[in-house]
């Protein structure tokens, strides 16, 4: 039986992939999925590469949280998202605490993107660049970065990640853009905006943290896909996970599985969709039940290992 990866790739996607972190690690029934190149051909660290434990102090690197994510998929022979260079949330203190002048904003944000690109430049498939920059209404979030730098900000972090890893694809990530609506507008906004500055932006990944039951159709998220691609960029997947309200009965489950197969099957059918990839794909280690009080059993595999119906779902879809 073919699983979900060799799925993927028989239907023109690079790969299907799962987001991990160093915690799991120790499980060997969880190790032995996520390293089984057949289920998963790409990796991505839920944590390791953030900014707070790749540069905890001014100008200090850690990649060590981070490499053993990176060094797994070098070792299954896994393609590698690298997730994130910039983003509000998970910064140590001292970049909102500085007090900041452009000038000096904007020479801890090229040494910030240049030394942490150039450190997995060998490594990374792609890079999400800039996470969450953006509002529900479309507007820039403001953030440190925004309010010191204003727009310009992002164009300084894909320059300085252009440079530092050139073979990477450089993408912007966020959540709520994968249907059309405002956020999704500015989110194209992003990239005309780059793309008319003359930098680089390779794609655009659409989290897809979704709700049973409230999942966009299939038809919402390929026009919203293709949106991105008539720009000349692609798309992915990034973080996809459908969360329910617990208990997991026979109904929310298969209702989970319809909009496992809905977000899948939009990536299958439109061409510059390059693959996809799960918020981990295990339910104890899932970040939903911490952050989404009363919801969980978002993922593919429930606690003992057994697989939800929305695995066969995205068999479905494949
Ligand atoms: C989450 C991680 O899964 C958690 O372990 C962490 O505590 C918080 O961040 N959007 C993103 C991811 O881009 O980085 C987030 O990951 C989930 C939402």
């Amino acid at each position: 039986n073919a699983k979900l990866n060799q799925l993927a790739k028989n239907a023109g996607k690079l790969y299907f992939g799962t987001a991990t972190d160093n915690g799991e690690l120790n499980n060997t029934q969880y190790v032995s999925i996520l390293s089984d190149r057949r289920e998963f051909g790409q990796l991505t660290p839920a944590n390791g590469m953030k900014w707070e434990y790749v540069e905890p102090e001014p100008g200090v690197f850690n990649y060590t949280d981070g490499s053993v994510v990176a060094n797994l998929a070098t070792k299954n022979h896994q393609l590698l998202r690298c997730h994130n260079l910039v983003w509000h949330s998970q910064l140590p203190d001292w970049v909102p605490n500085t007090n900041w002048t452009k000038e000096t904003l904007k020479a801890a944000l090229i040494d910030h993107v240049t030394h942490e690109a150039r450190h997995w430049a060998s490594q990374c498939y792609a890079w999400d660049v800039l996470n969450e920059a953006l509002n529900e209404d479309g507007t820039y979030r403001n953030d440190t970065f925004y309010a010191v730098l204003g727009e310009e900000y992002i164009k300084i972090a894909f320059k300085a990640a252009a440079e530092a890893d050139p073979t990477a694809k450089l993408y912007y990530n966020d959540y709520n853009i994968e249907s059309p609506g405002p956020k999704s507008t500015a989110a194209l906004g992003i990239v005309t905006m780059l793309q008319e500055a003359g930098l680089r932006i390779d794609g655009v990944g659409l989290q897809s943290h979704f709700i049973v039951g409230s999942t966009p159709t299939i038809d919402q998220q390929i026009s919203n896909m293709k949106s991105f691609t008539d720009l000349g960029v692609d798309v992915a997947i990034t973080e996809l996970d459908i969360r329910l309200l617990l208990p997991s009965n026979a109904t929310n489950l298969q209702q989970q599985s319809k909009d496992y197969e809905a977000s899948v099957g939009a990536c299958v059918q439109v061409e510059g969709c390059v693959g996809i990839t799960v918020w981990d794909f295990w339910d104890p280690v899932s970040w939903v039940p911490g952050v989404f009080a009363g919801y969980g059993d978002a993922d593919l595999w429930f606690a003992n290992f057994t697989k939800h119906p929305a695995y066969y779902g995205v068999e479905a879809a494949l």
